[in-house]
């Protein structure tokens, strides 16, 4: 036999292992993933934007959900004022004093403001 088909003979050969070694690898590879998804992810409040009344509200917000939900939005004052009482009359959240709604409201609203679009702000509901 020719040297060409004996190597095509071994790799055919050789193909199921092949194909198990790379299963298996897959299977692997896939296990991994899989524990990293469910590894619990920690928040800190030093990754979101520095302000005062940063650890107040990061430590009043989060105690029901990521804060990142919070940080994800981008709301007028107003929209996070009514966002306050939604959380307070819809889930239940301790109604906070004053004193210290106006230190969350301060940071909130500074910190993450409506998201600038290249024309600037965009009222959604002004049909233009
Ligand atoms: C007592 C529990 C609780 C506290 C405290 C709380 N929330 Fe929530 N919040 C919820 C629940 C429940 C939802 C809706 C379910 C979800 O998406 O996890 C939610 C959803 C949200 C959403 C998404 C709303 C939407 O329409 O998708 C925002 C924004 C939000 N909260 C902001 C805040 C802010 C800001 C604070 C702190 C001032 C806060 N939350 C504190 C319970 C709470």
């Amino acid at each position: 036999m020719h040297m060409i088909g004996r190597a095509a003979l071994a790799v055919r050969r050789l193909f199921p292992a092949l194909v198990l070694v790379l299963a298996l690898s897959g299977g692997f590879v896939f296990a991994q993933a899989q524990q990293e998804q469910f590894t619990p992810q920690t928040e800190d409040p030093e990754t979101f934007p520095e302000g005062d009344g940063r650890d107040d509200t990061f430590y009043t917000c989060s105690a029901c959900h990521a804060f990142k939900l919070v940080a994800s939005q981008g709301f007028s004052r107003e929209r996070w004022d009514e966002t306050i009482d939604l959380m307070v009359d819809r889930h239940g959240m301790a109604k906070p004093e004053a004193k210290d709604r106006e230190i969350i409201l301060n940071y909130l609203a500074k910190a993450f403001p409506p998201k600038a679009s290249p024309r600037g702000f965009q009222n959604p509901f002004l049909k233009q």
